[in-house]
């Protein structure tokens, strides 16, 4: 000890179990640390992705669509966070709609339906289609974790599956 306290600015060393158990303390804090940071950053990530595909949709042009003055397209917004129309997009938080027409509901392979749709006897048309939208989904297919949306003017019914027929055909 005397030999430590004869010079100034060194101290004594501590004992070797207590500085391990300083130091796991010290690394546990900066592990909290570090995940609780990646957590935010991942979340934060996630949001600009979904913002930044949206915002990619509005630039491109859709497959099938004239462009700019397609009503069918704009109504189409209202789906496009959820669904893509092109088979090889993959897949969003909803199946694809590539071919949805003459398919029956719930069984496009690869996709992970509710179990309640897959009893459902129906096949998409441009009749089925826009009943799901006027009557809403959870009332045209009960159970479906799609959420509810309803589109209350026929014209812009008709505009959607118009679109989508076009949109959606050797996607
Ligand atoms: C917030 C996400 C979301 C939005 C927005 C959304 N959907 Fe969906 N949709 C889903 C999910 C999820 C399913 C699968 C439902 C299930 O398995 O219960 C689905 C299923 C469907 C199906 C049945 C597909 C099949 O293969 O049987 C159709 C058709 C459909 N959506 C069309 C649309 C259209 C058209 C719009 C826009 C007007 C739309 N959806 C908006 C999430 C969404």
């Amino acid at each position: 000890m005397a030999d430590y306290d004869a010079q100034p600015g060194r101290n004594p060393p501590e004992q070797p179990e207590l500085s391990a158990a300083r130091r796991e303390a010290d690394e546990v804090d900066l592990y909290a640390g570090l995940t609780g940071v990646a957590g935010i950053v991942a979340g934060a990530r996630g949001v600009i992705a979904v913002l930044g595909e949206v915002a990619e949709f509005a630039r491109q042009a859709i497959p099938g669509v004239d462009g700019a003055g397609d009503h069918g397209a704009e109504v189409f917004r209202a789906c496009v966070a959820c669904h893509n129309l092109r088979a090889d997009d993959g897949v969003r938080a909803g199946p694809t709609l590539a071919g949805i027409f003459g398919r029956r509901i719930a069984t496009l392979p690869g996709y992970s339906f509710s179990p309640a749709l897959k009893k459902l006897d129906i096949v998409w048309t441009p009749a089925t289609l826009s009943k799901l939208f006027e009557i809403g989904p959870a009332a045209y297919t009960p159970g479906t974790k799609m959420p509810e949306q309803r589109i209350g003017s026929a014209e812009e019914r008709e505009r959607l599956v118009k679109f989508l027929e076009r949109a959606t055909k050797n996607n």
